[in-house]
């Protein structure tokens, strides 16, 4: 691809390990689920895929399903544990990615109570506010680990313990972590855990569920029984076994790559604050891969257009809202106005980012700024 990609966050080049293990992988010929050997074979890919994630994770293999990625880890989480608990209170953020706001906007329409946490100024949900909302019949509690237009970090432990103590249940969508934040379900202490692979360089289209042990889920896809009857479909042995391989390699790089990136922020405010107009909508402790910048009286559709058209590619937001010209939930959330909402770009950096890349991105910055500023 030529252009300088700063959109890791909406998704990240493939890993030439995820691209190894899946060509391996997609060779074999059997169903996973078929006990003749060419299942076998299939199966024994899938399994050993399964462990090496749950290592790699600190988790137990049985405590892994593979599926299609976040969404349908989100859904599957707020869905099939609603159906457990009729008429039940539900608790999540107003900044949570659609994933997780859809299925409880669902649920809110079947009648099930929902409350919407508004977090402070940086994205923050506190413990305090969250123990105010929890009622005696919250089943599930929803908060992302990372978020994903501004990268505020939760404290998920903290947030788990409160909900755990009147009973609930606790979900995070920890999408935007693995390979730049540590992820650890087990010291989080969490019942559930949403990521999806192509946000650390495995294939689109396959994730992984964290379910505790012991926690009963129901399914959410409903056939052939597979995945111990919680996912019914085919396996996508070859997507799943790139995924846990890729995981594999993006969490053993991820204390050293949290510290490379957070150095390639730096670089990236310091030249864009250069820039007059210029605000930042990321705390500085937050995910080191977001920069979201706000720039007073332009037009984030034409800044993001005469960007692409410098070769430099960026979001206005979440890659899903870009496009049906609504201004950012999350934004608004925080309390920014429409009209800064409007002016706000997500630049997001990954594994392959240079310090030319921020170098060039911010030179481009600074010559489109000056024709869109109106
Ligand atoms: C926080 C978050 N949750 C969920 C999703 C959806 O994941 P997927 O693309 O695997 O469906 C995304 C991707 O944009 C995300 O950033």
């Amino acid at each position: 691809m030529n252009g300088i990609y700063l959109d890791h966050a909406a998704t990240t080049p493939l890993r030439p390990s995820a691209l190894e293990a899946y060509t391996r992988a997609a060779l074999e010929t059997g169903n996973a689920a078929s006990t003749h050997r060419a299942g076998q074979a299939a199966r024994e890919l899938l399994e050993e895929g399964r462990a090496r994630a749950a290592a790699a994770l600190g988790v137990r293999p049985l405590e892994l399903l593979f599926n299609s990625g976040g969404t349908e880890g989100d859904n599957h989480a707020l869905l099939a544990l609603a159906r457990l608990f009729p008429g039940g209170h539900l608790v999540t953020v107003l900044t949570e990615h659609s994933a997780v706001l859809e299925p409880a906007r669902l649920l809110e329409s079947l009648g099930y109570p929902v409350t919407f946490l508004k977090p402070d100024a940086q994205g923050r949900v506190h413990p305090d506010a969250l123990a105010a909302a929890l009622r005696d019949d919250t089943f599930l509690v929803s908060v992302a680990h990372a978020n994903n237009e501004i990268g505020t970090v939760q404290d998920i432990a903290a947030l788990a313990e409160v909900a755990h103590a009147r009973g609930a249940r606790f979900h995070t969508d920890a999408v935007q972590s693995p390979g730049v934040l540590e992820v650890a379900p087990t010291r989080w202490n969490v019942d559930l855990a949403s990521f999806s692979a192509h946000k650390w360089g495995g294939p689109k289209g396959v994730g992984l569920l964290y379910v505790r042990r012991g926690l009963d889920l129901p399914p959410l896809l409903l056939g052939g029984g597979q995945e111990r009857g919680l996912r019914g479909g085919t396996h996508n042995v070859a997507g799943a076994y790139a995924a846990a391989i890729s995981l594999e390699e993006a969490l053993r790089e991820q204390p050293a790559e949290h510290e490379r990136l957070r150095a390639l922020q730096r670089r990236l405010e310091a030249g864009l604050r250069k820039v007059p107009g210029v605000s930042f909508n990321h705390p500085p402790d937050g995910n080191p891969k977001v920069v979201s910048v706000t720039l007073e009286g332009a037009d984030g559709e034409a800044l993001l257009m005469n960007l692409d058209l410098e070769g430099v590619y960026a979001s206005l937001g979440s890659a899903c809202s870009a496009g049906t010209m609504q201004p950012s939930h999350v934004l608004l959330a925080l309390g920014m106005s429409e009209r800064q909402a409007r002016s706000t770009l997500r630049f997001s950096l990954g594994r392959t980012t240079t310090e030319a890349d921020i170098d060039a991105a911010v030179a481009a910055f600074e010559r489109v700024a000056a024709r869109v500023v109106v």
